[in-house]
């Protein structure tokens, strides 16, 4: 995945288009590109790594040849097609050099087109550079850059957010069909980008495209549907995220501050309508064959969540990976509910998974972040997490959110809805505290594993499912291998790794304190080093972090100490939580 920003308005393109860039990094940040319309040529700049060192001053330098500059396009890569290298960054041109293009996606009969522009010669090894080329090869008999782009959307395969200007017209314009592509209004500027916080400084009034639209941006916005170039009327929408929530503020890193916002952000999940709650619930009720949905993160709640199923709703629930989930597709019929759990909206296997599902009608509730996704605008019905922008690559408030919103479906399926709610709510209010008290233990505990190759985590029950995300959670920002298992499972077979020193995790609540204790007894006597986490101490540890007993609710609150851990490990091993290698917000290859 990649990002993308383009402006149209003021002489501040490149402020605008810079900081936009720096807002859409967690989208991928290996290389960044920005081009402007500038007199007699485009002007265009592009750099290999992070654009956050790079300032408004050096691209000046670069861009601004004393001609107003207000229309611009920008691009943050995460590369799929071609290595990491100023060649292969988005913006890219025609050979003409008239057109400059970004993109977010993948063109996948790009090696049919540039056999059929044969006579052009490509400079970069992107799927991506088809698009320019192709548009000057329209341009050429069309002698319009609007139609020529038409023709050109209408060659390609695959998924596109794709944003084009031409040097000799005013226009900028865009088009999509499987990546996300918002538009941004404030009176007479224009935005166009891969997610709201890219402009969110300037404007909260929104519009989503949809798959198939494309549109320009000239004198005034027009969008249209690709398929019979039909003008459609959009809706202005106000996304209520603010400012502070896209910005890091006083913290030095999104992940801390986003780890610190959960009691706010659970808060906000319970801010569902009742009449929701109560037709999904009704949904479920009525579903034969229920299937809970989801990737990393995201199953991980999603496998939280079948213990609340089990153990106050008594209903049976089905948990899959949405990347394996067509395995399950005999099982599926039109009285199969799928509820699709997903921070972005965006992942490609769970939208491939959702197809499945849609294939043999069954019906779609999602849970999601981001109010425009794909997955919003497939699904019949759908609970936003309210959980504002999470900006840092890995998943921390979306995942208590998520934790929140299906316990309180588990209390609802069973009538107990308020009861639901006041747990949760009790837990939210608890983080806090939970988190001062721990804190300066934490960093200090951090010091002492940074140098560790391996940890293991162990939990039974509702703690075994935080064994797994706390684990995910260590692995993707320290690069320390960490596993997660149930309480029983490590000493099948991965016990024969526990050396002296070796730091292994125990999550105990009340309920199966006894039997992880002794899993802890173990393991330290084959030399583990224990850090116990639960709301009882036991002498098997050798550290303690307590975290309060709040029942069914506990996940939410268990996680909490080891995302702190998680992100001192980052900042004691020079890792930068925010943005992991190999690693984009969200996963939008196969
Ligand atoms: C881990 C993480 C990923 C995501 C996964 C699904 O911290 O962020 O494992 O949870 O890629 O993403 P969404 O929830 O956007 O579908």
């Amino acid at each position: 995945m990649c990002g993308i920003i383009a402006y149209k308005g003021k002489d501040k393109a490149i402020s605008v288009i810079l900081e936009g860039l720096k807002n859409l990094e967690y989208r991928g940040y290996d290389s960044w590109g920005i081009a402007c319309k500038s007199n007699p040529s485009i002007v265009l700049t592009k750099g290999v790594g992070n654009i956050g060192e790079v300032t408004e001053e050096e691209i000046k330098s670069e861009l601004y040849k004393g001609k107003p500059l207000t229309i611009g396009i920008g691009h943050t890569r995460w590369a799929t097609h071609g290595g990491v290298t100023k060649e292969n960054a988005h913006p890219h041109q025609s050979e003409n050099h008239r057109v400059a293009v970004v993109h977010n996606g993948i063109i996948e009969n790009f090696e049919e087109l540039k056999a059929k522009l044969k006579n052009i010669k490509f400079k970069s090894e992107t799927d991506t550079e088809v698009i320019p080329q192709l548009l000057q090869y329209h341009m050429e008999s069309r002698k319009d850059f609007e139609k020529a782009f038409v023709d050109t959307l209408k060659e390609l395969q695959g998924n596109y957010a794709v944003v084009a200007i031409d040097q000799q017209s005013d226009k900028v314009l865009f088009g999509k069909v499987g990546s996300p592509l918002v538009i941004g209004k404030k009176e007479d500027e224009y935005f166009v980008a891969s997610d709201i916080p890219a402009f969110l400084k300037h404007t909260n009034q929104v519009i989503y495209l949809e798959d198939g639209e494309y549109g320009s941006i000239g004198d005034s916005l027009k969008i249209y549907k690709l398929s019979n170039n039909q003008i459609i009327n959009k809706d202005v929408q106000t996304v209520d995220w603010n400012l502070e929530q896209a910005q890091k503020g006083e913290y030095p890193h999104f992940m801390i501050k986003e780890i610190m916002e959960q009691r706010d952000s659970i808060t906000r999940a319970l801010e569902q309508k009742n009449s929701n709650l109560l037709k999904v619930i009704e949904m479920m009720k009525k579903a034969k064959g229920i299937f809970l949905v989801g990737c990393g993160t995201s199953f991980h709640a999603c496998v939280s969540a079948s213990y609340n199923f089990s153990h106050i709703a008594k209903a049976h629930v089905n948990i899959v990976l949405a990347s394996e989930f067509r395995n399950y597709e005999e099982f599926l019929t039109d009285e199969s509910l799928m509820i699709a759990v997903s921070q972005s909206g965006e992942t490609a296997d769970l939208i491939d998974a959702v197809k499945v599902a849609k294939a043999k009608g069954v019906k779609i509730i999602s849970l999601v972040n981001v109010m425009g996704s794909t997955l919003k605008r497939m699904s019949d019905e759908s609970l936003l997490m309210n959980a504002g922008p999470e900006i840092c690559v890995c998943s921390t408030k979306n995942y208590t959110s998520q934790l929140a919103i299906l316990l309180l479906l588990a209390y609802g399926f069973a009538d107990r809805l308020e009861e639901g709610k006041e747990l949760i709510q009790s837990a939210a209010n608890k983080v806090e505290e939970l988190i001062k008290n721990n804190l300066d233990k934490i960093k200090d505990l951090a010091k002492k594993l940074k140098d560790n190759k391996n940890m293991f985590l162990i939990g039974r029950d509702l703690a075994y499912p935080s064994a797994l995300e706390g684990a995910l959670k260590i692995k993707e920002v320290s690069y320390i291998h960490a596993e997660g298992f149930a309480g029983g499972e490590l000493k099948h077979g991965t016990i024969a790794l526990i050396e002296e020193g070796t730091p292994v995790i125990t999550l105990a609540t009340p309920e199966t304190e006894q039997l992880i204790n002794s899993n802890a007894i173990e393991i330290k006597s084959r030399g583990g080093y224990i850090i116990g986490i639960g709301s009882k101490k036991h002498e098997v540890y050798d550290f303690y972090i307590e975290v309060p007993n709040f029942k069914q609710a506990n996940p939410l609150l268990m996680i909490v100490p080891i995302q702190l851990l998680a992100y001192y490990l980052a900042v004691e091993r020079n890792c930068n939580p925010d943005k992991p290698r190999n690693l984009a917000k969200s996963v939008t290859v196969r």
